[in-house]
C-alpha cells in the first residue's frame, strides 16, 4: 500500500488547543484533504491529537520540522510514526546522515509515513543566511538542501509555491513537492507575502497544497474546500 493519496489538499489546522481544533475538523469530510498539526497545537494537545483525527478518518501531516543528532531525530520520527502521522518532517539542515538515520528507522520499523524535510524557512532572506553562515541566496541553498535530501532518500520537501517550478525541474517527478503560500482566487491575501493560487502551485509542480486561513476562517468551510476542488479539477490526472 502506497501512502501518497490523490487528493492534494492539507488544511493547516492552526488551532490553539484540540476543542477548537476538533469543532472545526467536525465540519469536514475525510477523504476530501489531509489535515497538518503544527507546533502549537501539537505542544498544547499532544499526540492524542494525531489519534483523535486519525480516528476520524483523516490523514495526519505532523509538522514539527525535527532538528537535531541522528539518533534523537530517528526516534522522534518514530514516535511521530507510532501515533499514527501519515506524514512527518525534519530539517535538512540537519544533515544528511539525520535524514538517513530517521528513514532507516522508520523503514525497519515497517512504517510507510512519508518522510519529508524542510529546506530553507521562507521568513529567512539572503542576510539573515548570511548572519548564519551561509553565502548562498535563499533559492541556491533551498535547491542545495533539495537535492541532499533527495539522495538521503527522502519522500520530498517542504518548499515556498514559488519555489516549485526550480525544484520540478532538477529533481524526480517522485519526489514530492508540499506547498504552503497558497491563496484560492476567492480567498484574502493574509499575511503571506509571496502567494500562488492552488492551479498554479500544482501547474508548477507541486504534490500537495497547505492551505490554512481560507478553509479553516471560511463561514462554510466544506464550500471553501469545494471551491478550491473546483479550481484544480481541470488539471488533476
Ligand atoms: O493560513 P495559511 O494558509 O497562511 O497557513 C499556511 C500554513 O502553512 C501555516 O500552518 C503556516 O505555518 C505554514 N507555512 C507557511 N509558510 C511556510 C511554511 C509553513 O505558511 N514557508
Amino acid at each position: 500500500m502506497s501512502l501518497f493519496v490523490e487528493n492534494p489538499i492539507i488544511v493547516a489546522l492552526d488551532y490553539p488547543n484540540a476543542d477548537q481544533a476538533l469543532a472545526f475538523v467536525d465540519q469536514l469530510e475525510p477523504g476530501r484533504c489531509q489535515l497538518k498539526v503544527g507546533k502549537e497545537l501539537f505542544t498544547r494537545s499532544g499526540p492524542a491529537i494525531i489519534e483523535a483525527l486519525t480516528k476520524r478518518g483523516f490523514n495526519v501531516f505532523l509538522d514539527l520540522k525535527f532538528h537535531d543528532i541522528p539518533n534523537t531525530t530517528a526516534q522522534a520520527v518514530l514516535a511521530a510514526a507510532d501515533s499514527g502521522a501519515w506524514m512527518v518532517n525534519v530539517h535538512a539542515a540537519g544533515g544528511r546522515p539525520m535524514m538517513e538515520e530517521s528513514l532507516k528507522r522508520l523503514r525497519g520499523a515497517g512504517h510507510e509515513t512519508l518522510l519529508i524535510a524542510v529546506t530553507v524557512l521562507t521568513s529567512m532572506n539572503e542576510q539573515q543566511l548570511r548572519e548564519t553562515g551561509i553565502n548562498a541566496t535563499p533559492a541556491e541553498q533551498v535547491m542545495h538542501l533539495a537535492s541532499l535530501t533527495e539522495q538521503a532518500g527522502l519522500d520530498g520537501v517542504v518548499c515556498s509555491a514559488q519555489e516549485a517550478a526550480m525544484l520540478r525541474g532538477a529533481l524526480p517527478r517522485s519526489f514530492q513537492l508540499i506547498t504552503p503560500g497558497i491563496r484560492p482566487s476567492f480567498a484574502a491575501q493574509g499575511d503571506q507575502q509571496r502567494i500562488v493560487t492552488p492551479k498554479q502551485a500544482l501547474i508548477d509542480g507541486s504534490d500537495y497544497l497547505v492551505i490554512g486561513r481560507p478553509i479553516t476562517q471560511a463561514k462554510d468551510p466544506m464550500e471553501a474546500l469545494t471551491l478550491i476542488e473546483a479550481e484544480i479539477a481541470s488539471i488533476k490526472p
